[in-house]
């Protein structure tokens, strides 16, 4: 199911559904007495929920022996950039009303607008080269060295989020739980896939070694 065009349709638009409801409530201008709160913090929850999402991918489809789950992590990553840029929108336009001056004072002035910034410019370069073309062109190793960078986010999205919350710390405690789980079960098999690979290259060498022409040079 996971390879029909009709799904990957569906996934798409369930991920288009939160920008969808949002654009009908901004139509009727049903955005509580608070608009500017409303678009930031919704904005900002459907980025980390893609975030995660995103980062889950890889585990649970190796978890759960489902190899085709890869053919979403991209649709994730992009709708993660996606609810990043209107969020990041919400702030340039309704917050600080494209004052340049003004945003570049808060950036450096505000800690967790800081890393939230920090967070939003390192998912720029993981966007534009998510594309087959720039795959080809960076070469694998190279490119999934760039596109662990998204761990970065996470872990700068969770900070900030930390940060901004007054009292109830629970949601960010939840989200840096999943994104330390994550990223460890991801260090744990990258630290395994390692150990397999040096294991394998000495059990090559090995029968060589004892090997009745290397036994005689012994
Ligand atoms: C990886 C990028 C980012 C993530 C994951 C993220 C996530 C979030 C989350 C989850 C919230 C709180 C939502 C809630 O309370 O329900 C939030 C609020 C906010 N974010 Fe971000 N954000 C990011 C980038 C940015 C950037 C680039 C800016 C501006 C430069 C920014 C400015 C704000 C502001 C002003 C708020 C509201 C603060 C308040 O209510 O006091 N964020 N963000």
């Amino acid at each position: 199911m996971l390879r029909r065009k009709w799904f990957k349709l569906l996934v798409f638009l369930c991920c288009l559904a939160p920008a969808a409801h949002l654009g009908w409530r901004f139509w009727r201008m049903d955005l509580t007495p608070n608009p500017l709160e409303f678009l930031e913090h919704f904005t900002g929850d459907w980025t980390i929920r893609f975030l995660v999402i995103t980062l889950a991918v890889t585990p649970v489809r190796r978890l759960l022996h489902v190899p085709d789950l890869i053919r979403f992590r991209r649709m994730f990553g992009l709708f993660a950039f996606f609810y990043g840029s209107l969020h990041f929108l919400t702030y340039l336009y309704f917050d600080q009303l494209f004052n340049v001056h003004a945003i570049v004072k808060d950036v450096a002035k505000r800690p967790f607008i800081t890393v939230g910034f920090t967070g939003f410019v390192l998912m720029l370069p993981l966007a534009l080269t998510s594309t087959a073309g720039w795959i080809r062109r960076l070469g694998g190793r190279s490119w999934q060295r760039l596109h662990r960078l998204v761990y970065v986010t996470g872990v700068a999205g969770v900070v900030h989020y930390y940060w901004l919350v007054k009292s109830d710390i629970r949601l960010p405690l939840l989200y840096g739980s999943l994104v330390t789980v994550l990223l460890v079960a991801r260090i744990a098999w990258t630290l395994a896939a390692k150990t397999r690979a040096t294991g394998g290259r000495q059990g090559a060498m090995a029968p060589a070694s004892r090997s009745p022409s290397m036994a005689g040079r012994t």
